[in-house]
């Protein structure tokens, strides 16, 4: 495993941004996600909520989405900042959808908004994953 590392001052910047945009009427939790791709770019998402509740999307799903459609789809470091003085680490769902775009060895780092940090391994959050490798997917092609 490679060594344990501080979050990326600019990733940071942008997860902590994006976590000022958050729309959260109904938790008040909010979440800002910022990615840094394989080949450098930072594309940060924040959760959106829904008065119909299980239509609101995490601060992850966005910047996920954001870096597809920018045509990105490695993801070498990811910074998720959140309300709370323990920082939130990425619900089940989200580890999943990260692991769509990195591997085991990726540095996940939670950040709560008064500044006290969890940096984990993408492995240590979503042990013997289930991978686009098991199904022989060309991520290029589809
Ligand atoms: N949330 C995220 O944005 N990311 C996570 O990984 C956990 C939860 C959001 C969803 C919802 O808007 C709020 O936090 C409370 O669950």
């Amino acid at each position: 495993m490679s060594e344990r590392r501080e979050p990326d001052p600019e990733l940071l910047a942008a997860a902590t941004e994006a976590h000022r945009h958050a729309y959260c009427p109904y938790s008040h939790y909010r979440v800002g996600a910022a990615i840094r791709t394989s080949s450098g770019a930072v594309i940060a998402g924040c959760n959106v909520e829904n008065a119909a509740y299980p239509l609101g999307s995490c601060a992850e799903a966005g910047a996920i989405a954001a870096m597809v459609l920018a045509g990105e789809r490695s993801i070498a470091e990811i910074v998720v900042v959140t309300d709370g003085d323990t920082p939130g680490t990425p619900c089940g769902g989200c580890r999943q959808r990260i692991r769509e775009f990195a591997g085991a060895e990726l540095w996940v780092h939670s950040v709560s908004s008064n500044g006290a940090i969890v940096s984990t391994t993408l492995d240590e959050l979503l042990p013997h994953s289930f991978g686009p490798e098991f199904l022989e997917a060309d991520s290029q092609e589809t």
